[in-house]
């Protein structure tokens, strides 16, 4: 019918105009509003960034200030929500928990959900930013079946995040503030990545002018997919399994040059990055700080070591311009600081929140925007008749 055009997987097509980030593949170049990451990792705060991504400028001290204490002011969720978490199996991945959750706060505060308002936008963009932590802690509290913490709204956003995960009522909880400051920073580094799958969803979702929180929530389940933000649990699970198998890291290579089972090297690899993903570069140095503290997971961590190594003078990761990601080291990271394997996902999709909200947004005040609609190229049968089912 005339569409002739297929570009399976976006490889060279844009899908939008956007103004909030710049990569550069080649170069290893990942800026947020015209900031290098590396500026932002080192001298930034998440909420900050957040601000940054959404607003489009760095914020004044008075408009960080009431940035924070808005977020601050919304962290609580409502009572029945909090119930929606007992419906769910013990054992349910947190993954699903999460997206459920997030979407349903579109059935819990109808009041900040028509995207033609922009002070209900707003009200739902503070609301996702103070919640979305609440929620994620939940979901592992009701992952181990421990009682639900009320936030701490004196405390910052991610030390109330740890608290609400590691801590029990009436018990003081004191986090090492290295701890803080490394998984704020994580969370700089996850904040945005132009039009990455779950982006890309989020986009397409908001685009028939669906909310907010279920826009975010179809994200999040895009996000969820091992080639995506689940790559960081199937890393660690990858390093736990050479290590089962006597930690030998040039077998599992050969394993995966030859595609035996169609095993990857996860946390390797970038659809738009082939020289280095800069954010990996900055994730390493941490993961040497934070496991040289805690000294978790060493040996996992020489293992990761060895595969990176290998891998980077082997003709077969070499040709293909194959390089650790950022999911390479962070799960390392993350098991240091006490997360399970299968929390790591929530903790990018925490990280990503303000990049998904900041697309919604552009796309959303595009006045000229469309609704998302790719056409395709048929392969189906021509024409026939339908044949009574006695004679097929
Ligand atoms: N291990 C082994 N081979 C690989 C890998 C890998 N991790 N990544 C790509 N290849 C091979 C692939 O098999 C193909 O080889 P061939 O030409 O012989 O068929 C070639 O390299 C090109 O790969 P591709 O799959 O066409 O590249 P893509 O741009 O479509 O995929 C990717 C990008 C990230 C999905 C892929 O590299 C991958 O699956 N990596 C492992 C999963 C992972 O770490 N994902 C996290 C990405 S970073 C965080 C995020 O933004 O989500």
């Amino acid at each position: 019918t005339g569409y002739t055009t297929l570009d399976g997987g976006f490889v060279n097509t844009a899908s939008t105009k956007s103004a909030i980030t710049y990569i550069d593949g080649d170069a290893g170049i990942l800026r947020y509003r015209g900031y290098p990451i590396e500026q932002l990792a080192g001298k930034s705060s998440f909420i900050e960034v957040s601000y940054l991504l959404i607003y489009g400028e760095l914020p004044s001290a008075d408009q960080l200030e009431k940035f924070t204490d808005k977020i601050q002011r919304h962290t609580l969720l409502h009572e029945d929500l909090k119930r929606f978490f007992d419906g769910f199996p013990r054992n349910a991945h947190p993954m699903p928990v999460l997206s459920s959750a997030v979407n349903a706060l579109s059935a819990y505060y109808q009041d900040s959900l028509d995207p033609n308002d922009p002070e209900q936008v707003e009200l739902s963009t503070i609301r996702l930013l103070a919640k979305l932590p609440t929620i994620a802690a939940y979901a592992y509290k009701k992952s181990v079946g421990q009682p639900f913490l009320y936030p701490d709204n004196s405390k910052s956003l991610v030390e109330n995040f740890l608290r609400l995960t590691f801590g029990f009522p009436a018990e003081p909880y004191e986090v090492d503030p290295e701890i803080v400051k490394a998984l704020d920073m994580l969370l700089i580094l996850h904040a945005d990545h132009e039009q990455n799958c779950s982006t890309s969803t989020v986009r397409l979702v908001g685009s028939s002018q669906a909310n907010l929180f279920t826009s975010i929530s179809g994200g999040i389940n895009a996000l969820w997919g091992p080639l995506h933000g689940g790559a960081n649990q199937a890393v660690l699970e990858m390093l736990d399994k050479i290590k089962a198998e006597g930690g030998d890291a040039t077998d599992f290579l050969r394993r995966v040059k030859n595609k035996e089972d169609g095993v990857k090297l996860m946390g390797f690899g970038h659809r738009v990055y082939k020289n280095f993903d800069p954010r990996a570069t900055l994730v390493k140095e941490t993961a040497h700080t934070i496991l040289g503290k805690l000294g978790n997971g060493d040996e996992l961590l020489e293992i990761a070591l060895k595969l990176e190594e290998t891998a980077l003078t082997d003709d077969y990761f070499v040709e293909r311009k194959l390089y650790p990601n950022v999911d390479f080291y962070t799960g390392l990271i993350y098991r240091a600081m006490g997360f399970p394997p299968r929390m790591f996902t929530v903790l990018f999709a925490m990280g990503r929140l303000p990049g998904w909200i900041a697309h919604w947004r552009e796309q959303n005040e595009d006045t000229t925007g469309k609704i998302g609609r790719p056409r395709q190229i048929y392969t189906g049968y021509t024409e026939r008749d339908y044949q009574d089912v006695s004679s097929r």
